[in-house]
């Protein structure tokens, strides 16, 4: 395993790699490292479906308010590098802030998502974060030029939103949407799961149990979005919700659920830890 720190190193590498191997295919898995076994599904599903793996691991700034947790965003970065190396990775590429935005940000070409999947749930309370995410995602795809990109649906408007930018653009990359990992209790593997104690993982546990309940009154029939807010509600009773949502993949609301296309999406705040969980049906 290689681990890259610089642009220049990374370009330098994957021009002659795509020289002396034209036909083979080229995974990204983009993260921002303190590794869980989510990320590991992840780079499994690469390996398993390209000929060579990087993992890019980059806290990105552009994509945090000021208000936001990036200084205390958790970094393990030997931690970060012992997973990749037993995943057998093939490059980890670990820049520092100035390597991917060498200018002030006042100088640099931005990026606008667009405001009808940007500015809604997620982005209602994190404005900008996803001309962030777009922002860095595009640097790394062009830097990296993968044929297949993996993300987690655990980030659900953040996937769709990478596949709006890969449609409109044209860019010549599949994204592949890769399930939630969970631990055996349910809670999503998320890296802000580190910030919880013991009590507030299993007051976490209520925000699967409320999908669940979901899942369960959609197999009994109950197709009406009003029916399973309440339902899922009653099963978060006491917990800090900030959103849940039954929407479809342009993340317009739904009066009522569509099959294969019906995405239902819940943020709570447990601790003071704003945690996503959902259900893509
Ligand atoms: O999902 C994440 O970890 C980040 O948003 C990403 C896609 C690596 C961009 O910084």
């Amino acid at each position: 395993m290689q681990v890259l720190c610089t642009t220049k190193e990374l370009r330098h590498h994957i021009a002659n790699f795509k020289a002396k191997n034209p036909n083979k295919t080229i995974g990204l898995v983009p993260t921002m490292g303190a590794l869980h076994n989510g990320h590991l599904s992840l780079i499994t599903q690469s390996k398993e479906q390209c000929d060579y793996t990087i993992v890019s691991i980059f806290v990105n700034p552009t994509q945090f308010a000021p208000n936001e947790d990036f200084d205390k965003y958790p970094r393990k970065q030997e931690a970060d590098l012992n997973i990749c190396q037993k995943a057998d990775v093939d490059i980890v590429f670990m820049p520092e802030i100035a390597q991917m935005y060498p200018l002030d940000s006042t100088l640099q070409t931005t990026f606008n998502a667009p405001k009808n999947m940007a500015n809604v749930l997620e982005g209602k309370t994190r404005p900008g974060h996803f001309d962030g995410v777009l922002q860095v995602v595009l640097k790394l795809f062009n830097l990296t030029q993968p044929t297949k990109a993996f993300f987690g649906q655990k980030d659900a408007q953040q996937l769709l939103i990478i596949q709006k930018m890969v449609e409109d653009l044209f860019l010549p990359v599949t994204i592949v949407p890769c399930p939630i990992i969970r631990t055996q209790d349910g809670l999503a593997l998320s890296s802000r799961n580190a910030y919880l104690s013991e009590n507030g993982k299993r007051e976490a546990l209520k925000i699967s149990s409320a999908l669940n309940a979901i899942t369960k009154a959609i197999m009994q029939g109950i197709k009406d979005s009003k029916s399973l807010e309440r339902i899922a509600l009653e099963v978060l009773e006491g917990t800090e919700v900030e959103y849940l949502a039954i929407v479809d993949r342009e993340l317009e609301a739904l009066q009522s659920i569509k099959k294969d296309s019906t995405l239902v999406l819940i943020v709570a705040r447990i601790e003071g830890v704003r945690l996503l969980d959902n259900l893509w049906f």
